[in-house]
């Protein structure tokens, strides 16, 4: 089912938000503040809720979260420039990023990289001129068992190839629903970013159980019957939890 588009395309150059927004963005920014004993502790969060309004960590933005947390502009963004996930910017309404580390770029992620680069015409951190996808070269995601992979706003998408890469930009800029290894479809960056802020979308529970390629590790060990040492005083620990463990399935 095709979706209507937000293009992360903000005010430029607003430097403040209208009243309406500013205090939504208050009651939210309070919130997080509540649960940390520092209110400057709750920057991350707070910088994540400036990129769910703009697409980006904007100016407004930054004197926001200064103003909301008694720092200084120069203190907040001495933050969002030292996170990759905190964009200085505009950002797509996608980030599709391409793993190019050794596992991935050798199983083909290298090949994606240069397809996907040449299909969008863009380099890294580049975003289309439609505002739709960002493009980025990852690091390891952790996700080496279903190597070559490719993220779409955070959500895998394994054992890719540069066709499934070239056919998930096409699939995410026509609107549709792509299901990923997770999310039944790719939530929007000001969307992952609410839910990076701290407020649930309630899609916590889609998505299945671990694959095989990522439980091989313990099965194996399972079948070869390997166990870690205990620690010296570990050990009664360990057997209660284990028996406990039995007991209950
Ligand atoms: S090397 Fe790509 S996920 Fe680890």
């Amino acid at each position: 089912m095709a979706m209507k588009h937000e293009t992360n395309v903000p005010p430029v150059h607003a430097t403040s938000y209208d009243a309406a927004d500013r205090a939504r963005l208050a009651d939210e920014a309070a919130q997080i503040v509540a649960r940390y004993p520092d209110p400057r502790s709750a920057l991350l969060p707070i910088l994540h809720l400036v990129q769910s309004e703009d697409g980006y960590v904007s100016p407004r933005g930054v004197a926001f979260a200064a103003d909301i947390l008694d720092l200084t502009p120069a203190q907040v963004s001495a933050v969002a420039t030292f996170y990759t996930q905190y964009k200085r910017h505009p950002n797509g309404t996608y980030t599709v990023g391409v793993c190019v580390t050794a596992l991935c770029a050798v199983m083909g992620g290298d090949a994606i990289w240069d397809e996907i680069a040449e299909y969008l015409g863009i380099g890294d951190g580049e975003t289309t001129a439609d505002g739709l996808i960002t493009l980025e070269r990852l690091e390891c995601n952790a996700a080496c068992d279903y190597a070559p992979v490719v993220m779409a706003n955070w959500e895998f998408f394994d054992n890719a190839t540069p066709q499934s890469a070239v056919a998930l930009v096409d699939d995410l800029r026509a609107g549709k629903a792509v299901p990923t290894r997770g999310a039944d479809s790719v939530a929007t960056f000001k969307e992952v970013s609410h839910v990076l802020a701290g407020f649930p979308d309630g899609r916590g529970d889609e998505g299945g159980e671990p694959g095989a390629p990522t439980l091989q590790g313990i099965a194996l060990a399972k079948q070869k019957r390997w166990t870690a040492p205990a620690l010296p005083d570990e050990g009664a620990r360990r057997r209660t939890r284990t028996s406990s463990q039995e007991e209950s399935r």
